[in-house]
């Protein structure tokens, strides 16, 4: 098998710690609700894939099945890069159940999400709720460490309510040889926008013996080499930069091996945007549902691209695609720099 290439259905496949180049981070485009989808993987293929990509999660309770859409993203994963399988849940026999019908698809391991704030989800101690019980994290590695024969891999945040938390999570991850640990360098309170505290994904790179992949903010290439530095991290793991930049993935490669990459103009973000709309909103959806998606994403993409802040106002009122577009044009038909790195959207900003 090559490395890197995508894991046939029921291969073991190589150890993330393998999968790391020699010379530049591991790039891993995060897992993004109702965002990183198959169409927008797609999308994303064409700019210049991550290293390795994680579902959306699957939801696991005593009655789940997995949910056939992510199945389908797995199976048309169109990036042409090993996939792990991100679980959420809380009930060990139906994680357990759940890896070993996950491991007969094409992926490359398990992920256990320790980090979703959702209350939703949280309330019933699950995604970050876990945070509060590093018991129960315990007992479902130890349990999903028996079962998975191929990579098995944590997301998590650092602590539920505070920072000091994170020291007894990273003891029970340290006990159950994990293939990798992602570690989004915020507590789950703190939802996406304090500070990351990326001393502790330091620490976190300190005691484990597997890669860790620091995530959190990391918007450009310039970000990556900063977060590298400061956390001693294997890997990158990137979501709404990548979102908003779908070159980051190709400048982060294009940095470490010293080329000079073209920086991309506001008309290549306008493209951007017509190639999320044709692809990642569905044709077949009525107007107001392809609108609403793609306000969704835009509102990764469009605060602080231009100064007066009118475009995220026309965007926000626009009662039409076609009122949308107009809006873009005006704005994003122009040859000047795009800065990845002025403010971005966070689900808080939202347009829709
Ligand atoms: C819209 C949205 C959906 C998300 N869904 C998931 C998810 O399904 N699983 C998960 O582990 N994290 C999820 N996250 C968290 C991201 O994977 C990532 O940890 C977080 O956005 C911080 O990284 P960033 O600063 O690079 O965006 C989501 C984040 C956003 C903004």
């Amino acid at each position: 098998m090559t490395h890197g290439a995508p894991v046939a259905p029921g291969a073991i496949g190589p150890r993330i710690a393998a999968l790391v180049p020699l010379d530049r981070p591991l790039l891993v485009l995060a897992p993004m609700q109702e965002v990183t989808d198959l169409a927008f993987w797609k999308v994303i293929a064409d700019y210049g894939a991550p290293d390795l990509l994680v579902t959306e999660y699957f939801r696991v309770h005593a009655d789940s099945r997995p949910e056939r859409h992510i199945l389908r993203s797995i199976r048309e994963n169109p990036c042409g890069v090993p996939v792990l399988a991100q679980m959420i849940g809380r009930d060990v026999p139906a994680l357990v159940r759940t890896a070993a019908r996950l491991q007969r698809e094409a992926i490359a391991g398990i992920d256990l999400n320790l980090g979703c704030p959702a209350p939703q989800v949280c309330n019933k101690e699950a995604g970050g709720g876990l945070l509060r019980q590093p018991g129960q994290i315990d007992a479902i590695l130890r349990a999903l460490r028996d079962t998975v024969a191929m990579n098995l891999t944590a997301k998590t945040r650092v602590g539920f309510d505070e920072p000091g938390q994170f020291a007894p999570v990273l003891d029970v991850l340290c006990h159950h040889r994990l293939d990798a640990v992602a570690v989004h360098a915020r507590t789950v309170r703190e939802m996406y926008s304090a500070v990351a505290h990326y001393d502790l994904i330091a620490l976190a790179s300190g005691r484990l013996d597997c890669p860790v992949i620091a995530n959190g903010n990391v918007s450009s290439a310039r970000a990556a080499r900063a977060v590298v530095a400061a956390t001693g991290c294997r890997g990158l793991m990137i979501g709404r930069g990548a979102i908003r930049n779908p070159w980051i993935f190709r400048e982060i490669r294009d940095a470490w091996s010293g080329a000079t990459a073209g920086r991309p103009t506001l008309a290549d973000v306008r493209d951007y945007i017509g190639r999320l709309h044709r692809t990642a909103c569905d044709p077949g959806a009525p107007e107001s549902a392809r609108l609403g998606r793609l306000k969704k994403l835009l509102n990764f993409i469009l605060p602080g691209i231009e100064p007066s802040g009118e475009l995220v106002r026309r965007a926000r009122a626009a009662a039409s695609e076609r009122d949308l577009f107009l809006a873009c044009d005006e704005f994003l038909i122009s040859q000047s720099p795009f800065d990845a790195e002025a403010r971005r959207g966070t689900p808080c900003e939202a347009l829709v």
